[in-house]
């Protein structure tokens, strides 16, 4: 079975935007399946399901409608479907300009903007006249055909909604999938009532949707090594996936020498728990031994994504019914390794853009339309132990990417050490369940301390404490000054290398959660 083929859902096809999951996570939301489809393949995705979608949602993204010269009639499918359609950001400019309107550049609208609602419409049900909307775009429509109708113009006087009079094809210039549209999920929810699909769809339809899924991708009698890495991500994709395969699944644990403190007997300990004995390769020699002396993260990031691959290689090697590796890449992870058509890279997330081009295992990402908290709420429903589910995310590259500057064994150790005393301080305090992530970084830079009577110069940690809903956007943690100073002397008292701790007080963006 296809994704999709069985339940009838809402198509949101993604032009690369940042929030393109955002939309489909919001529709899910409100009790309807959602699924995403890039631009380039939305249209066999579409005539292969026609019958299951129910309404299409266009994403914003980077690319402009004035530069898709004769691409532009490749979407012309879109607005000839009769189902009802609603374009945001770009997706608005882009019905707009296929249907005659005249799009421009030079008008700009960033952040919070006030928009007035013209006409009654049941798109705006709910809406007052006047309402704060996210906006975020270079180009706007100029001027609209005869047979749409302006529904809200902003305060700068841009059309900020239209409709094709007497059909329900809609577009928005704003954003009301994010938060700062207070009303958006009111709007978006407008449009699910207009696309009457039933609201019915619950996580649990989740479980069942995924598990199909993993079936259909494994020839019968195959083996599948699933990466797990005691994450809430990886410990739900192997749940999932040994539903499906019993012990033709091998739960695999490559310790690289860059976990933090006790937690590779922790992890082990805790998918027993669950019933996955997982094979744990010790790796570390190989990893460190070629991290060693490398300054760029992307570069460390590259050289443990292929030696993860090149280990899971040689496992498949030992036995040839090992076909698939599993892997609980969530789709934060994707948008920020750039892998999306349209999307530009951030980070590359090892288990993402970090596998050779020539992997002889075929890959199954079953969590990777997923946001966290779908993931924690899937967790929930397979009875995975909240120990698990509340652990913090912790990067597949692991400590390696919270050393700036040369990579040294000292460094790590050092970084190791710090985080360990962060985090026992915060659970001891009961912060640790509040905030998203919190964790040492270690770089170059030295300050000079005095222990006893006499002159040090030692190391600067800076602590990371984050809030965040999904990772896409964080905000730094506004911590007691009494926690913060516990941890200060316990990490400079206890680590005699360290002289001087930081605090990180910068949101992302313009940041981003891991250093590099
Ligand atoms: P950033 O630093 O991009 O992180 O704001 C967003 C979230 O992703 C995690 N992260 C990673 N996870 N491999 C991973 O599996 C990576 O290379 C990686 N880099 C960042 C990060 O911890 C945060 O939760």
């Amino acid at each position: 079975m296809l994704p999709g083929k069985s339940y009838e859902h809402i198509l949101v096809i993604s032009f690369g935007g940042q929030y393109a999951h955002m939309i489909s996570k919001r529709i899910r939301e409100l009790g309807v399946l959602s699924i995403i489809a890039p631009y380039s393949t939305a249209y066999e995705y579409f005539t292969s399901r026609r019958d299951m979608i129910k309404g299409i949602i266009l994403s914003g993204g980077p690319l402009s409608v004035k530069d898709l010269g004769e691409d532009l009639y490749k979407y012309r499918w879109i607005v000839e479907t009769d189902v009802p359609i609603l374009g945001i950001c770009f997706g608005h400019q882009l019905i707009a300009r296929l249907l005659g309107a005249r799009i421009e550049t030079g008008y700009g609208e960033y952040g919070g903007t006030t928009v007035l609602v013209r006409e009654t419409d049941p798109l705006f049900n709910g809406w007052s006249n006047r309402e704060r909307v996210w906006m975020s775009h270079r180009d706007h429509i100029e001027s609209l055909p005869e047979n749409m109708k302006v529904l809200a113009v902003s305060e700068n006087g841009i059309i900020a909604a239209f409709r094709i009079i007497g059909k329900p094809i809609y577009g928005v210039q704003f954003h009301p999938e994010v938060k700062h549209t207070p009303k958006g999920m009111r709007l978006l929810e407008n449009f699910v009532e207009i696309t009457g699909i039933g609201r019915n769809w619950t996580p649990k339809d989740n479980v069942d949707r995924i598990i199909s899924e993993i079936r259909d991708s494994i020839e019968p009698g195959a083996k599948a090594i699933v990466a797990v890495s005691g994450g809430v991500d990886s410990t739900v994709a192997a749940i999932l996936a040994q539903k499906v395969l019993g012990d033709r699944l091998i739960p695999v644990l490559v310790d690289h020498g860059l976990f933090r403190e006790g937690e590779i007997e922790e992890i082990t300990a805790n998918l027993e728990s669950l019933g996955l004995k997982p094979l744990v390769i010790n790796a570390r020699r190989r990893f460190i031994d070629r991290l060693m002396g490398i300054t760029d993260c992307e570069e460390r990031r590259k050289i443990i994504g292929e030696e993860f691959a090149r280990i899971f290689e040689e496992i498949a090697c030992s036995d040839h019914s090992i076909k698939y590796l599993i892997q609980g890449t969530t789709y934060p992870d994707i948008i920020e390794s750039g892998v999306e058509t349209g999307s530009n890279r951030i980070k590359t997330h090892h288990n993402v853009g970090g596998l050779p081009r020539q992997f002889r295992l075929k890959i199954i990402e079953p969590l990777k339309h997923l946001y966290k908290d779908e993931v924690r709420s899937l967790a929930k429903i397979l009875g995975i132990p909240e120990n698990i589910i509340r652990r913090h995310p912790f990067p597949g590259p692991g400590l390696a990417v919270r050393i700036i500057g040369r990579f040294t064994v000292e460094k790590l150790e050092i970084v190791r050490r710090a985080s360990k005393i962060l985090e026992e301080e915060l659970v001891k305090s009961g912060i640790y369940d509040h905030v998203w992530q919190a964790f040492a970084v270690i770089g170059d830079d030295t300050w000079v301390g005095v222990k006893g009577d006499s002159r040090s110069v030692g190391h600067i940690v800076i602590l990371r404490i984050v809030v965040s809903d999904d990772a896409m956007t964080a905000d730094w943690a506004r911590m007691p000054y009494d926690v913060l100073d516990r941890i200060s002397r316990r990490i400079t008292s206890e680590i005699p290398e360290v002289t001087m701790i930081a605090y990180s007080i910068t949101t992302k963006p313009p940041s981003t959660i891991e250093p590099c």
